[in-house]
């Protein structure tokens, strides 16, 4: 497959649709990002990687964060979660707060704000230095030491993160948050800054697609049955409201976030991380579903 041309192709023909879309504002150190900002990493199983403009530079990663918390937790207490949050799709925003309610504080799965919100609470229970175990984690998947937080987006969330405490609390409430409450949304405000490249992300994705093993290594991270599991919700549940619209389009599973990023993986050939941050008023990156879409219909493959 001529992966390389595809993406200049691609690129071509995104480009009326570049004004498109808003970039996140409601966490004010994210609206200080280039909104024309574009890159995109292709990486294949063969070890060969393709890449087109601006690949190599670090964005927040945001809910994309979450399926990398729920790996950590799933390796480390497996099928126990699901008792603690569901593996259905909401069909409401990343933040809402209704369901949560009048179902009893079990969220609906784990890639909105609730579910991951539990998944930071267990992740605070049974890890010694969460933030510094997390991040060890995700350098040790992708091999790159480089990974961290970025501090002033951690901060300029928990300033503005209403909703999340609002969530929290509900959470709290129910008896599903069983540490102390701004250490859990510390946790969550902090996964979500996480800084990392498409390339990065491509190459942390390639677990996925490669059934939990990690990439360019053997060690196997998740086992295949849990890393059937988080590909199943990823094709579910990845982009909120929008997760019928991205299979539809696109047909892969996948995950996004409001920093504008989409990492998405065709099991057994690929894993790719496209980043533009204008988004649509779901929360996707518009020229990211956009590529994504061309990508499946330029290779006439997707798992459909
Ligand atoms: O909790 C929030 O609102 C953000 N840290 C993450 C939201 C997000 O990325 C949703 N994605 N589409």
């Amino acid at each position: 497959m001529k992966y390389q041309e595809i993406l200049q192709e691609i690129h071509e023909e995104i480009k009326p649709f570049k004004g498109e879309g808003q970039i996140a504002t409601y966490i004010p150190e994210l609206a200080t990002v280039d909104p024309d900002k574009y890159g995109i990493c292709l990486h294949c199983f063969d070890g060969q990687e393709y890449t087109l403009g601006d690949y190599e530079e670090k964005f927040s990663i945001q809910s994309i964060s979450k399926v990398l918390t729920l790996s950590l937790a799933v390796s480390k207490i497996g099928e126990r979660i699901w008792e603690r949050v569901d593996v259905e799709p909401s069909g409401d925003p990343f933040n809402s707060l209704v369901q949560l309610e009048y179902e009893q504080g079990i969220p609906r799965n784990p890639l909105i704000n609730s579910g991951a919100i539990v998944v930071a609470d267990i992740l605070v229970s049974i890890l010694d230095d969460p933030k510094e175990d997390f991040l060890k984690f995700i350098r040790s998947i992708c091999g790159n030491e480089s990974i961290n937080f970025n501090p002033k987006v951690a901060a300029s969330e928990k300033a503005t993160g209403f909703r999340n405490a609002a969530l929290a609390n509900m959470l709290k409430s129910f008896d599903n948050i069983k540490n102390d409450v701004d250490t859990v949304l510390d946790f969550y405000f902090h996964q979500c800054s996480l800084e990392m490249t498409c390339q990065e992300l491509s190459r942390t994705f390639l677990l996925f697609a490669n059934h939990g093993t990690q990439y360019g290594g053997t060690e196997q991270i998740l086992p295949r049955r849990l890393g059937k599991r988080i590909n199943a919700i990823m094709q579910t549940c990845g982009f909120y409201d929008e997760a019928g619209e991205f299979s539809f389009r696109v047909g892969l599973p996948g995950k996004s976030g409001v920093g504008g990023g989409i990492a998405a993986i065709y099991p057994q050939q690929y894993s790719v991380a496209v980043w533009s941050p204008r988004l649509n008023p779901k929360g996707n990156s518009v020229l990211g579903m956009k590529s994504l879409e061309l990508l499946t219909t330029k290779t006439g493959y997707s798992i459909f």
